[in-house]
C-alpha cells in the first residue's frame, strides 16, 4: 500500500511527519523508531523536540535504531552521524542513550559490526515506523546503486555522487568518508511503516523513478514500491515531476 501526503512546503512536512510519528508514540509507548539523517530530518527532529516540550509525547520507552553511519568516522567527530543524532535530537528530548543504537563507525573490523547491528535490529523487533530520506541517486539509508538488493547491514563504498553531495556537511570534500555501514533493504522492507520524506526541487525527478520505475537496485529507493505500508510526505516542489 502506498500513500503519497503532498504539502506545500518543508516545514509542513516537517509538521507532518512530526504528526505522524507522535501519534504513533501516543498509540504505543514503547515504540521503535527507525531513524534517518542527512539535512530533510533536521526539521522533523525539531518538531518531534517541540511535541516533547510541550508534553505531547514522550521517549522514556521508544527505542530507535539509526539506519547508518560512515566507516572511519567516531562518534566524537562532529560530521558522524552519531554526533549528528545527539547534537540535533537525543540530547534534547528524554530517551535513554542505552535505548538508541547507531551502527559504530570506529569498529575495527565493518563486516562484524554489520553482524552485530542486524542482531540488534533482530532484538527489538520490527520498526513501527522506519523514518527514511532519499539520495539524490535513490538511495535508502546508504544502500547505493548496485547489481542486487543487499538484504542485511552492510560495508557500503559511497557513489562519488554521494561523497559529493555529502560533502557539504564537511571542510573539504576529501574528508568525506569513502565507506558506510548501513542497514540493508531487509529491515527497511520489514518496518511496519515506511516514512519517506522528500524535499525540494532537486529530488523531484529521483522522487518519480523511484516510485514509477521499474524496481531495479540500480535505483534502490524503487523497492519501496513493494512495500505493505509505505507513506510518502512530498511538498510540490519534490512532487512537480510527479504530478505533471
Ligand atoms: C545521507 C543519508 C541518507 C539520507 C540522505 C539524504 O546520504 N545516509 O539516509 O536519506 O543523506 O540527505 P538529505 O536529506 O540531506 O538530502
Amino acid at each position: 500500500m502506498q500513500k503519497i501526503i503532498k504539502v506545500k512546503n518543508y516545514d509542513q512536512l516537517c509538521a507532518v511527519a512530526g504528526k505522524i510519528i507522535g501519534a504513533q508514540m501516543q498509540e504505543k509507548k514503547d515504540s521503535v523508531l527507525g531513524l534517518a539523517t542527512g539535512s530533510t530530518m533536521l526539521g522533523v527532529y525539531k518538531e518531534l523536540i517541540s511535541l516533547y516540550e510541550s508534553g505531547e509525547i514522550d521517549f522514556s520507552y521508544v527505542k530507535t535504531f539509526n539506519l547508518d553511519e560512515y566507516l572511519g568516522l567516531p562518534g566524537e567527530n562532529p560530521q558522524s552521524y552519531s554526533y549528528y543524532m545527539e547534537s540535533n535530537f537525543f540530547n534534547h528530548i528524554n530517551i535513554k542513550k542505552e535505548n538508541t543504537y547507531i551502527p559504530d563507525g570506529s569498529a575495527s573490523d565493518g563486516d562484524e559490526e554489520c553482524r552485530h547491528y542486524d542482531d540488534v535490529i533482530e532484538s527489538l523487533g520490527r520498526a513501527d515506523i522506519q523514518l527514511l530520506g532519499l539520495g539524490m541517486d535513490g538511495h535508502i539509508g546508504f544502500n547505493e546503486p548496485g547489481e542486487c538488493f543487499i538484504k542485511d547491514c552492510h560495508r557500503v563504498k559511497l557513489d562519488e555522487s554521494t561523497i559529493k553531495a555529502n560533502s557539504r556537511f564537511f571542510d573539504d570534500i576529501k574528508d568525506v568518508p569513502k565507506e558506510a555501514l548501513t542497514i540493508g533493504v531487509g529491515a527497511i522492507m520489514d518496518a511496519k511503516t515506511a516514512l519517506l520524506c522528500v524535499t525540494g526541487k532537486g529530488k523531484s525527478s529521483i522522487l518519480k523513478s523511484i516510485l514509477e520505475d521499474d524496481i531495479t537496485p540500480k535505483i534502490p529507493g524503487t523497492i519501496l514500491q513493494l512495500h505493505n505500508n509505505l507513506v510518502v510526505i512530498a511538498d510540490e516542489e519534490a512532487l512537480s515531476e510527479l504530478l505533471a
